[in-house]
């Protein structure tokens, strides 16, 4: 069964100047357990459908469906609490949180106790091949690989069903982009996520399972 769905999903962003219609009748059907790649020129509607398949806006038309239910018709807040994980190319970790605080966030906006919450979130930082050296470190004091992974492993400390990155290895050295979509496979082939990741590196769209071109805001299996 599909986790997530894009039934005829369009959405156009207007201004008082002009309107751009930046995704045109998408639909496609997600299944967990896999990686999707999403690729296609810049302009092409890639990071819109990232932030409508997160619930951060609701399409102009048509509907996004996490379970069953259009993301119009539920408590998004929690969707995006419980849910899903986002993962940027800028890692945007909090810079006055040390890497582990920064893991313990999450869980702690869900309610676990500190306690626990630490324990979970050094096992998350281990999970993604860090070690306890980088417990204490501020985000400035890690290497941009070591910020991504600590994004990584904050994106999991929520356990969610749906991960979605965009151009997650766009800062990154060959072998450290390796790195960062080898993770996201074992979290779809071991832990049965639904990935999703918008790259231009076709190098990278070569590891996923099924890979999406987006052309003038629409798409299609590639
Ligand atoms: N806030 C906005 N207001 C108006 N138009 C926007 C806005 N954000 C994006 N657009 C337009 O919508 C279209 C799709 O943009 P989107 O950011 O989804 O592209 P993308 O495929 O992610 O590109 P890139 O690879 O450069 O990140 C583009 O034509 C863009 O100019
Ligand atoms: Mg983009």
């Amino acid at each position: 069964m599909s986790i997530l769905s894009l039934k005829d999903v369009s959405y156009t962003y207007k201004s008082r100047y002009q309107t751009v219609q930046a995704v045109k009748n998408a639909s496609y059907s997600f299944q967990q357990g896999k990686v999707y790649a999403i690729v296609g020129k810049s302009g092409s509607g890639k990071t819109t459908v990232l932030s409508l398949l997160a619930g951060l806006d609701l399409p102009s038309d048509g509907q996004v469906v996490y379970n069953g239910t259009p993301t119009g018709k539920m408590d998004r807040d929690k969707y995006r609490r419980e849910d899903v994980a986002v993962i940027y190319q800028a890692y945007n970790l909090f810079p006055l949180l040390t890497a582990l605080e920064n893991v313990m966030y999450p869980l702690e906006l869900k309610g676990v106790k500190a306690k626990e919450a630490k324990a979970k979130a050094a096992e998350m930082i281990e999970s993604v091949g860090l070690t306890e050296e980088v417990f204490k470190r501020y985000p400035a004091m890690l290497s941009g690989g070591e910020q991504q992974r600590i994004a990584i492993a904050r994106a999991l400390a929520a356990q969610p069903k749906v991960i979605l990155a965009d151009e997650p290895t766009g800062n990154l050295d060959t072998e450290n982009g390796a790195n960062i979509v080898n993770i996201l496979k074992s979290l779809a082939h071991e832990k049965n996520c639904c990935v999703i990741i918008v790259t231009h590196d076709l190098a990278i769209a070569e590891q996923a399972d099924v890979v999406l071109r987006m052309q003038d805001g629409e798409m299609a299996t590639a």
